[in-house]
């Protein structure tokens, strides 16, 4: 993967983020969606790659861009897979609420679990808690191997969950065990990404969330040593037959970061709102500035870049 590349991701989700950017507050998901999709195709496009998407806004019958399958770039070099998520949190950009991002990976072809749109149990800690999690374990019993491995009570962990009846029991046992709870209304990659980054003040994810979005952050974590844990949830039969045609047949199968995101991969998001991690859009007179970060599982680099954007340079916008 050319390191290059990693670099010319944040011009792809800083284009994602300015779009979606101008919806921010009004109540419009959709649009502000829509917006997002086709910066980040049209920016891709400019790319010397040439790209499938594995990880995108649906099928070819659902959606109009980004579709699974649709190819992107020039179309000249070595073939890579792509995930995206041009606006991950709708709800959060229509509502003004923190934590929507655009957010996209890149791997080598193959080297992606070409997850369903279903959902996915997950549990995710930062490089210093690595390898000790496990998805079949209670949530007490990760949270005090977690908080061996970080040299900390268990009351100093914070854990992030989607703020979903589905999680009432779980976030129950966890506040039993004595763990500060931060409940979210949407955007799962964002705390994922955060929970890797030291100071960031995310500690663990836990719960059951996108199964796409699973993917995206374990492309993160992947890029900073932290670890993951995903099963695919099965709602029905339909489901099933789904995934069957995706390529998955153990359909009790726990996934790791590797299973989920193999290879060199690189990774970058820019905040669309302000979040833990990354500062929303900010317009000025004539431009906006961007906050992205960007990463690299080769090298484990991460960079977090401000763009100042003059849009009188950039026509588009
Ligand atoms: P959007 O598709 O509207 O951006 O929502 C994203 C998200 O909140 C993910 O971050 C999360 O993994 C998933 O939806 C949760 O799904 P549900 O809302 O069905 O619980």
């Amino acid at each position: 993967m050319n390191r290059n590349l990693a670099l010319e991701l944040a011009r792809v989700t800083e284009a994602a983020a300015l779009a979606s950017g101008r919806w921010v507050g009004k109540g419009n998901k959709i649009a502000a969606d829509d917006a997002a999709t086709e910066a980040m195709r049209r920016t891709l496009d400019s790319l010397d790659i040439y790209g499938t998407v594995v990880i995108g806004e649906g099928e070819m019958d659902e959606a109009p861009m980004l579709y699974i399958g649709e190819k992107l770039g020039k179309k000249k070099g070595t073939p890579v897979d792509i995930a995206v998520d041009p606006l991950e949190g709708t709800t959060l950009c229509a509502k003004g609420m923190n934590g929507a991002i655009a957010t996209i990976a890149l791997a080598p072809h193959g080297s992606f679990l070409h997850a369903p749109d279903m959902y996915m149990e997950k549990i995710i800690v930062g490089p210093q808690a690595y390898g000790v999690i496990d998805i079949n374990a209670t949530p007490t019993q990760n949270l005090k191997r977690v908080a061996e491995a970080k040299s900390c009570y268990i009351e100093d962990l914070t854990v992030v969950l989607l703020d979903r009846p589905r999680h009432d029991k779980i976030v129950e046992e966890i506040r039993r065990a004595g763990a500060r709870i931060h409940l979210i209304s949407d955007g799962d990659v964002a705390p994922a990404v955060a929970a890797a980054v030291p100071g960031s003040g995310v500690d663990m994810v836990m719960g059951i969330g996108g199964a796409p979005e699973g993917v995206l952050a374990a492309a993160a974590l992947k890029c900073m040593g932290g670890d993951m844990q995903g099963r695919l949830i099965f709602m029905n039969q339909e489901e099933r037959e789904r995934a069957v045609t995706m390529g998955i047949t153990d359909f009790d199968k726990i996934y790791n970061c590797e299973e989920m995101a193999g290879g060199d991969v690189v990774f970058a998001a820019t905040g669309v709102t302000n979040g833990e991690l990354l500062k929303g859009v900010r317009y000025f007179s004539g431009g906006a500035e961007t906050h992205s970060v960007v990463m690299r599982s080769k090298s484990r680099t991460v960079r977090f870049i401000q763009a100042h954007h003059q849009f009188d340079y950039k026509p588009v916008y």
